[in-house]
């Protein structure tokens, strides 16, 4: 069986886009069940500025409490420089995700850099941590919201000068959910053509209601690595338009029935969804919601059934 590795990417990129602020108790909770469902990669939180993302302000509690508590799980942060490099580790993190556009224009507006600034920052951070697990996510991947969609070539040709710098991981993210399936299939054939080496991931937003029909496409194309968020919460503060991702538990759904092991428990994301949604008012993927929050789940194990009524 084909195994789908799913990253929840909830508590930082559904969260960061939730204007309240969420107690770090409620965090602590609500990732204390994604373990419990048995999600074995969250990323739990950015260390990010206080100013640009008021959220994140505890995500050095929120790390240190998942990183003596489930030293199983593969725990990622976001840091968008080296000082957030600096703290993550300090906090005990040993996975990053350093995040750079290939948009200039969004970069800028994300990060406050050039793409060649952030790439500097990138060669520094190797440098001092060579022993952290670096993956780089590539936002804007397939579309921005201030220079439309790349040109041909060049997100294989970033990929490749990204690859080059000695990262072994990128996730190809689809900040604002533009893509297609096709344009995803023909990016990873052409990224995985440019750099074999290269381990990828991908993530998609689902502003068209696209984001499974995306993710399976890069699945097929041999993509194992997935990133979603519970309840499709999220999306960048900085991107006009972004909306939420591709519902971690609509994915689950998706790859189990159609025999991939995704090891999550479908049952108990789907009930963490509703308490979620009952605690945090977000950006969610609407249509999704509407559907997952009024499903009540039946039989579990073999053939999942649910009953869906529309609200
Ligand atoms: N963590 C916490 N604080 C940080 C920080 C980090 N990683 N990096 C910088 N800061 C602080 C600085 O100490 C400084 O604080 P001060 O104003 O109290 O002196 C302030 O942030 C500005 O620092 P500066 O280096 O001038 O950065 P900037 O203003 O150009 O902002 C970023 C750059 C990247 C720090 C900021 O834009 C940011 O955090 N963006 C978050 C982007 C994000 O999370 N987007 C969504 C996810 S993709
Ligand atoms: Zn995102």
């Amino acid at each position: 069986m084909d195994q789908i590795h799913i990253y929840e990417v909830g508590p930082r990129d559904g969260w960061q886009n939730v204007e309240e602020l969420i107690s770090t108790e409620e965090k602590k909770k609500i990732i204390d069940a994604l373990a419990d469902a048995d999600i074995s990669h969250i990323q739990i939180c950015s260390f990010v500025s206080p100013k640009a993302i008021p959220q994140m302000r505890d995500a050095k509690e929120v790390a240190e409490y998942c990183v003596s508590r489930y030293p199983d799980i593969d725990l990622l942060a976001l840091a968008p420089n080296l000082r957030g490099v600096k703290d993550a580790k300090e906090a005990g993190i040993r996975h990053l995700s350093y995040v750079v556009s290939l948009s200039e224009s969004h970069n800028k507006a994300n990060i406050n850099r050039t793409r060649e600034e952030s790439l500097q920052e990138l060669e520094s951070i190797i440098q001092t941590y060579p022993e952290l697990d670096i993956c780089v996510d590539i936002a804007t991947s397939f579309g921005c919201p201030f220079e439309g969609r790349p040109k041909e070539g060049e997100l294989t040709e970033f990929a490749e000068q990204v690859h080059g710098l000695g990262v072994k991981e990128i996730c190809l993210c689809d900040t604002i959910g533009v893509a297609d399936p096709l344009q995803v299939r023909t990016e990873i054939r052409n990224v995985t053509k440019a750099c074999p080496e290269l381990e990828l991931m991908v993530h998609i937003h689902d502003t068209r209601g696209m984001g499974l029909a995306c993710t399976l496409a890069a699945a097929e194309e041999g993509v194992s690595k997935v990133q979603s968020t519970l309840g499709g919460l999220g999306g960048c503060p900085f991107a006009p338009g972004a909306s939420g991702n591709t519902a971690t538990e609509d994915l689950v759904y998706m790859f189990q029935r159609m025999g991939y092991d995704t090891g999550a428990d479908f049952g108990k994301l789907l009930k963490l969804s509703k308490y979620q949604k009952s605690v945090i008012q977000g950006n969610y993927s609407g249509h999704h919601v509407t559907i997952q929050m009024d499903q009540e789940c039946g039989e579990r194990g073999g053939d999942q059934t649910c009953t869906v009524r529309w609200i």
